[in-house]
């Protein structure tokens, strides 16, 4: 009984710990892994653009905040980034379906003309 306890108690304290961890590491990977592909498609200037988009903790990056409860990007914002001799960009429509707490998307002046599907057409103007 005694060992019962003993290893509960421990296995609270070390999921407790667990929690912590996932928590200040902040940023859901699979979301992290998103923006940085966005970065790479969007083909700012000399790549200066989105010079604070590295590390672990996306939520710290310009441009980009999370809900402090779930840890997912709530919203993403950046004005004109894309090298304006640049033809009309067509961002992966997959990329930001990973964002499942996005609230405000806000990317004017990026000429974005529509998204790519995920069967590679340009689509419509909705996301
Ligand atoms: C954070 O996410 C939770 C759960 O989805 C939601 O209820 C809450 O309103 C969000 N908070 C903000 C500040 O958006
Ligand atoms: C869009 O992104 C997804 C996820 O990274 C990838 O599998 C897919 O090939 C991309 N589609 C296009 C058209 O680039």
């Amino acid at each position: 009984m005694e060992i019962t306890f003993g290893n509960s108690t421990f296995l609270l304290i070390f999921s407790l710990l667990l929690c912590m961890c996932s928590g200040c590491h902040g940023c859901m990977d699979e979301e992290r892994d998103a923006l940085l592909q966005i970065k790479d498609s969007i083909n700012s200037p000399e790549g200066t653009a989105f010079s604070s988009w590295y590390g672990e903790d996306c939520c710290q990056w310009e441009g980009v905040q999370c809900n402090a409860s779930t840890t997912r990007v709530s919203s993403i914002f950046f004005y004109y980034r894309r090298d304006s001799l640049l033809e009309n960009w067509y961002p992966n429509a997959t990329l930001f379906a990973q964002f499942k707490d996005l609230e405000i998307l806000h990317l004017p002046g990026n000429q974005i003309a529509g998204f790519t599907s995920p069967d590679g057409n340009h689509c419509c103007f909705t996301i």
